[in-house]
C-alpha cells in the first residue's frame, strides 16, 4: 500500500475484531547496488512504527524486505554488511524485531545451471548453440530478458577464435533462449556453465514441454553430493489420474 495510506489502514485494521496487528514490512525493489535507498526506507518505515505505536498500535517487527543486489555481469553491488548497517542504524533505539529477505544475495551466485551443446547451428547473422537446457530450467532470460554469464567449462585451446553465439534451448518457442550474442569457443557435446542460476533458477523452474526438472547437485569442496535427483518422465504423469 502506499507510503501515505498506512497509517488509515493500521488504524482501520486496529479496530477489526479478529485482525492481530503483528508488524510492518516493506520491499522497495530488487538489485539494489548501493545501500542509500534501502537505509532511507528503513528510516521512513521505522518512523511510522513509531507514529503507529504512539497511536496505540504495537508493531512487533519490521521487515524491510530483501533487494540486496549481486553481480551477474558488472553490478557492483556494496557489501550486505553495510545495508544491515545502515539498517540497525535506523532502528537504534528502537525494541521491534528486525527481518530481512536476503535470499538472492545468499544463493545467487552459489549456483549455476550446467547445460551440454546439443548441437551448433551456425547462420548467415546469426549462429545458435543448441544446448540441452531451456526456459523451463532457468526462467529469467525469456521472462525479463535478464543477463547470465556463460562460460565454457573446459578452457578453449590457446589461440581458438570465438564464435559470438545465442545460446538457446530445444523448446520450440521464440523466447526460448539462455543468452544472446555471446563469444564461444563450443562445440556439441561441449559443457557450459550458466551462472549466478542460484535465486530464481530452480525455484521458478517448471516442467512446460514435458521436461522433467534438472537434477541439484551441491558441491561442498572436492565433494559433489546430489540433493534432488533428477526428475524421470514417470514423475510428469504421477499425479495424474485416468477415470473410469
Ligand atoms: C517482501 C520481499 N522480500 C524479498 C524479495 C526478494 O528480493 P531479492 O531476491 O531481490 O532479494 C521480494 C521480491 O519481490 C519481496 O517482495
Amino acid at each position: 500500500v502506499a507510503h501515505d495510506d498506512a497509517e488509515r489502514l493500521y488504524a482501520a485494521a486496529a479496530r477489526l475484531p479478529n485482525i492481530e496487528i503483528r508488524g510492518i514490512g516493506c520491499h522497495i525493489g530488487s538489485q539494489l547496488t548501493d545501500p542509500a535507498p534501502f537505509v532511507e526506507a528503513a528510516a521512513r518505515i521505522v518512523a511510522l512504527a513509531a507514529r503507529l505505536e504512539a497511536a496505540g498500535i504495537p508493531i512487533g517487527h519490521i521487515d524491510l524486505g530483501g533487494g540486496i543486489g549481486i553481480r551477474y555481469r558488472d553490478e557492483t553491488p556494496q557489501p550486505i554488511a553495510r545495508f544491515v548497517a545502515g539498517a540497525l542504524a535506523a532502528l537504534q533505539g528502537h525494541r521491534e524485531r528486525l527481518i530481512l529477505d536476503p535470499g538472492r544475495s545468499i544463493v545467487g551466485n552459489a549456483g549455476l545451471l550446467l547445460t551440454r551443446v546439443e548441437y551448433v547451428k551456425p547462420g548467415p547473422a546469426r549462429s545458435f548453440l543448441v544446448v540441452d537446457a531451456a526456459m523451463n530450467d532457468l526462467m529469467r532470460p525469456a521472462l525479463y530478458d535478464a543477463w547470465h554469464a556463460v562460460n565454457a567449462v573446459h578452457e578453449p585451446s590457446p589461440g581458438a577464435r570465438p564464435t559470438t553465439y545465442d545460446v538457446v534451448g530445444p523448446i520450440c518457442e521464440s523466447g526460448d533462449f539462455l543468452a544472446k550474442e555471446r563469444p564461444l569457443v563450443a562445440g556439441a557435446g561441449d559443457l557450459l556453465a550458466v551462472m549466478s542460476a542460484g535465486a530464481y533458477g530452480m525455484s521458478m523452474s517448471s516442467n512446460y514441454n514435458s521436461r522433467p526438472r534438472a537434477a541439484e547437485v551441491l558441491v561442498d569442496g572436492a565433494d559433489a553430493h546430489l540433493v534432488r535427483r533428477r526428475e524421470a518422465v514417470q514423475d510428469l504423469f504421477a499425479l495424474d489420474r485416468i477415470l473410469p
